[in-house]
């Protein structure tokens, strides 16, 4: 049978796996999918680099990503940003091309108009990759959970300002010191920004809410607070109290004043006492509850980061799409959006 064609957009950390996996279980994968998956080219800034990780011929990779996306059935873009991902996405999108992305920046700022695009041209859009790394939560949050009624999603959604906030609370550091101990351990990057501003936990949180409330959640609307004013002491104090300091991400449902129904979306530190089970999660792990009127309370936890675990996601998420190219159909498109009003912090 003739195979599905993969094209990569970039080959990073997280590109350099999916493109080792794709290669190495060949076999599997296309026993799983239902046809051979051939990467066809992966569209990278330089060519010329030592990229045998991959495993993929060195002819294979190009630095003409828009012609690279309009041959294509499946397209996987690991580049991150908005810009090109976005015009790269819509294009493959418009050439037949199923797409999965780890982009939770783009997801959080422009979701609707992929969703429409997806649907306008009847293709998978998956991202299982963008929130929580290897986690799966955002299949359970769309699919498996769409029957019931999410009342509040909560939890640790950064692994790096978990890890340096552990890091504060075992060994003493002040923050800027566990921040380079991170750095040293290729958790954060050069510019921590993303992660300590709270912008990298706010994009996650506002794609959850979204998928959680069947509402359009913008990471611009998300209260945002980061980390970088939590001192030493404060975390020493909190030890004083049996607790510690952790990054939330809280989604809820909440009533609005006006008598509405309302969502809020908040990220910021907050003192758990040690015996909550959010407590226990260390270095740059994720653990994140779901809480649903007939489910109940569902606990989710593992790597939320790093090459291999967030390949994983992705190379589920591309076996998914294929599966769907293979018997027809697609995935969930863009679900029936409620108008809820988004409540600032404090409204509630
Ligand atoms: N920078 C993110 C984190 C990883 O530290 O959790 C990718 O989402």
């Amino acid at each position: 049978t003739a195979p599905l064609r993969v094209a990569m957009l970039g080959c990073g950390v997280v590109g350099t796996q999916v493109a080792r996996l794709l290669t190495e279980h060949a076999g599997e994968l296309a026993a799983r999918s239902g046809r051979p998956l051939e990467i066809v080219g992966i569209a990278v800034r330089r060519t010329g680099r030592d990229r045998a990780a991959t495993g993929v011929a060195p002819e294979l990779f190009t630095t003409d990503a828009e012609e690279l996306v309009t041959r294509a059935d499946i397209v996987i873009e690991v580049i991150g940003g908005i810009e090109p991902a976005r015009t790269l996405i819509l294009s493959a999108m418009a050439h037949g091309a199923s797409v999965v992305t780890a982009n939770k920046a783009l997801l959080a700022q422009d979701g609707p108009t992929l969703y429409a695009a997806a649907d306008e041209h009847a293709v998978d859009l998956y991202f299982e990759a963008a929130v929580a790394g290897a986690i799966p939560l955002v299949r359970p949050v769309r699919e498996s959970l769409a029957g019931d009624r999410i009342k509040r999603v909560l939890g640790i959604v950064n692994g790096t300002t978990n890890y340096v906030l552990d890091q504060m609370d075992t060994t003493g550091a002040g923050f800027a010191e566990a921040v380079e101990q991170a750095q040293a351990l290729g958790y954060a990057e050069a510019d921590p920004t993303a992660d300590v501003e709270g912008f990298d936990a706010a994009a996650k949180a506002a794609i959850l809410a979204s998928l959680a409330f069947h509402t359009r959640v913008p990471a611009s609307a998300v209260y945002r607070e980061g980390i970088t004013d939590v001192s030493a002491a404060d975390v020493a104090a909190a030890r004083e109290m049996g607790c510690v300091v952790k990054l939330l991400a809280i989604c809820e449902r909440t009533a609005d004043p006006a008598g509405g129904e309302g969502v809020a979306v908040r990220v910021h530190p907050a003192m758990l006492p040690r015996t909550h089970p959010l407590a226990g999660v260390r270095g740059a792990f994720n653990a994140v509850f779901v809480e649903a009127e007939a489910a109940g309370e569902l606990m989710f936890y593992g790597p939320g980061a790093g090459g291999e675990p967030t390949a994983s996601a992705v190379l589920g998420d591309v076996v998914s799409v294929a599966r769907h190219r293979v018997q027809g159909g697609r995935g969930p498109g863009e679900s029936s959006y409620a108008e809820l009003s988004l409540l600032p912090m404090g409204s509630t």
